[in-house]
C-alpha cells in the first residue's frame, strides 16, 4: 500500500488513547456517544496538528495532484459543489462573461450568482431516441467563442449524468487557442482515466481544472471531493483562497482521510477494480437487452449522436417506455426489496456501477430491475425527455442581479412572461429548469409541474408543485 499521510494519522489517532479537550463536544465519550460517533474525528486536532502545520493534508493532496497529474490539488468535505464554486470565484470577475454548459449542477449556477460571472449558454445535442443529453459538439463552442470573443472560459460538464463524453480534447485546444481556460465538472468522473477502457479525464484531455466527487464514482466517504488544477492558465492564487474561504473550518477527518485511502486505492487498484466494473456492466447490459421493450444506452448513443465522443462502459442507463412501465412505480417496487437506484423517474433509471460492485451485487440488481418491470408492463409510450435536459434558457437578467433582486410569490399563471427569483431543479440530476434571471415560459412551467405530479422532486423552489413561483418584482 503506497502512502497514506491523512490515512494512516486518522487510524493512529482512532487508536490512541487521549484526553481531548477540543472539539467534537461529544469527546467519543462512550457513555454518550455510539459506534457512529466513536469514528468522528477532526481533521484539525487529530488527523492534523490544530495549527494545520504537520503537512501531512499537503502531503496527501499533492499525492492526489501527482496521480491526476494537476499542479494543485484541494481535498473537500463539501462535494464537487464547493468545488464548482470555488472554481466560478477564481476565472473572472464580476460582470465578465463566461460559455457554460446549460447542463450545469445547480451548484456552479449558485457559483455565478456568488462570483457575479454573466453565463453565455451552451445546449448540448439531445438523442432523439433516449431523450437523454449527448455531448456538446465542438462547432457549438467554437460559436459561442467567435460570438463572444470577451469570454473568460468555457465550462464544461463531462461526463454528463447519464455518461456522454463530449470531445473534451478538440474543445480544449479551441478554448486555448483563445487563450482562456477550459473548467469541468466531472462530479460523476472520478474514475475516467484509471482503465484503457474508459474514457480520458478532463486533465488529461487538456482541461485546466476538474473538480470531482470522490464519493460517487470511487471510494470516498458521503461529501468526500477534490479540485485538480493546472497553473497554466488558472490562478491558483485566486483558486486556493476560494477554496478555503468557502470551506468550513471543521472539516471531519475521517472524510478528508478517506479521500486519501480512496487515491491509493485507485493508484494501486484501479485498473483491476474498473476492469471488474466495466465487465459487470457489459455483462448487466447484455442481460437488459434481452427485455422486450426496454431501452439500453450503451456504446451506440455515441454512433448516433456525433457530439458524443465516448460513453462512459461502466454506466447502465436504461429507458423504460417501450416497456410501458411506470418508472416510478417500479423504483418504489425495487426500494421496498432492497434495491434503491441512484436514478429513477417515470421513463429512465440509472443504476450506478462502481468498482465497489460484484458479480452477486449486479446480478441481484438485474434481476430485481426484470422482475420489477415484469410486473408493471403497459403500453408503450413515447419518450418525452426531461425538461432539465431540454431547457432553453431565456435570459433576461444576471444570475446575481436576478437572485438578489427584489421579488414576489405570484401564481403560475401569472409567472408565465415574469423572471424567475427562484430555482427549479428536477432533482436528481439537479439541473437547474428554471433559474434566476430567466423568463419564464409556459411550456417549462407545465412540463415541471407535470414531472413534480408523476413524484419527481423538484428542489430548491419554495413550492415544489410550482402552483406558486418567485419572481423578479417589476
Ligand atoms: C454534474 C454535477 N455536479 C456537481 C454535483 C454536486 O456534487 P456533490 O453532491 O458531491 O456536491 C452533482 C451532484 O449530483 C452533479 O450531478
Amino acid at each position: 500500500m503506497s502512502e497514506l499521510p491523512l490515512y494512516d494519522a486518522y487510524t493512529k489517532f482512532l487508536n490512541t488513547p487521549g484526553t481531548p479537550f477540543t472539539v467534537p463536544g461529544h469527546k467519543r465519550n462512550p457513555l454518550l456517544s455510539d459506534a457512529l460517533l466513536a469514528l468522528d474525528l477532526p481533521l484539525y486536532g487529530a488527523v492534523e496538528n490544530l495549527s494545520g502545520t504537520s503537512g501531512r493534508l499537503r502531503r496527501a493532496e499533492r499525492l492526489a495532484g501527482e496521480l491526476w497529474g494537476a499542479d494543485w490539488a484541494g481535498f473537500s468535505v463539501q462535494g464537487s459543489s464547493h468545488g464548482n464554486m470555488a472554481i466560478a470565484m477564481t476565472i473572472g470577475k464580476p460582470g465578465d462573461k463566461v460559455i457554460v454548459a446549460r447542463t450545469l449542477h445547480k451548484s456552479l449556477f449558485f457559483g455565478l450568482v456568488l462570483s457575479g460571472l454573466v453565463p453565455v449558454w451552451v445546449k448540448p445535442d439531445i438523442d432523439a431516441e433516449t431523450g437523454l443529453t449527448a455531448g456538446i459538439p465542438v462547432e457549438r463552442i467554437a460559436q459561442a467563442l467567435r460570438e463572444h470573443p470577451d469570454a473568460k472560459a468555457v465550462m464544461l460538464v463531462e461526463p454528463s449524468y447519464v455518461g456522454g463524453v463530449s470531445d473534451v480534447a478538440a474543445i480544449a485546444k479551441l478554448v486555448h487557442a483563445h487563450g482562456i481556460p477550459l473548467t469541468v465538472d466531472a462530479a460523476w468522473g472520478a474514475h475516467l482515466g484509471f482503465h484503457p477502457d474508459l474514457p480520458p479525464h478532463a486533465l488529461q484531455a487538456g482541461a485546466d481544472v476538474l473538480v470531482t466527487s470522490v464519493h460517487k464514482h470511487i471510494t470516498g466517504f458521503t461529501q468526500s471531493s477534490l479540485v485538480l488544477a493546472q497553473s497554466e492558465r488558472i490562478d491558483l492564487e485566486r483558486l486556493e483562497p476560494a477554496f478555503e474561504g468557502l470551506h468550513t473550518t471543521s472539516p471531519s477527518g475521517g472524510i478528508m482521510a478517506s479521500i486519501d485511502r480512496a487515491r491509493a486505492l485507485l493508484d494501486e487498484r484501479g485498473e483491476e477494480l474498473l476492469g471488474n466494473a466495466i465487465r459487470l456492466a457489459a455483462e448487466a447490459r447484455v442481460r437488459f437487452h434481452e427485455v422486450p421493450g426496454l431501452g439500453v444506452v450503451g456504446e451506440e448513443i455515441a454512433d448516433r449522436s456525433p457530439a458524443l465522443l465516448m460513453h462512459d462502459p461502466t454506466k447502465i442507463v436504461l429507458t423504460l417506455v417501450g416497456t410501458g412501465a411506470d418508472g416510478q412505480a417500479v423504483s418504489t417496487v425495487l426500494e421496498e426489496r432492497g434495491v434503491t437506484l441512484e436514478f429513477a423517474d417515470r421513463d429512465t433509471f440509472c443504476p450506478v456501477i462502481t468498482l465497489a460492485d460484484t458479480d452477486e451485487t449486479v446480478n441481484r440488481m438485474v434481476d430485481e430491475i426484470i422482475r420489477a418491470i415484469e410486473e408493471h408492463r403497459g403500453t408503450p409510450r413515447p419518450i418525452v425527455p426531461l425538461t432539465a435536459w431540454t431547457v432553453d434558457p431565456d435570459t433576461a437578467m444576471s444570475p446575481r442581479d436576478a437572485f438578489f433582486a427584489d421579488h414576489e410569490r405570484v401564481s403560475a399563471a401569472d409567472a408565465v412572461g415574469r423572471i424567475a427569483a427562484e430555482t427549479a431543479a428536477p432533482y436528481p440530476p439537479g439541473i437547474p429548469a428554471l433559474a434566476p434571471g430567466e423568463r419564464i415560459h409556459g411550456d417549462v412551467l407545465a412540463a415541471l409541474q407535470a414531472e413534480a405530479a408523476s413524484g419527481t422532486r423538484i428542489a430548491y423552489c419554495g413550492d415544489s408543485q410550482l402552483q406558486t413561483v418567485l419572481v423578479v418584482k417589476e
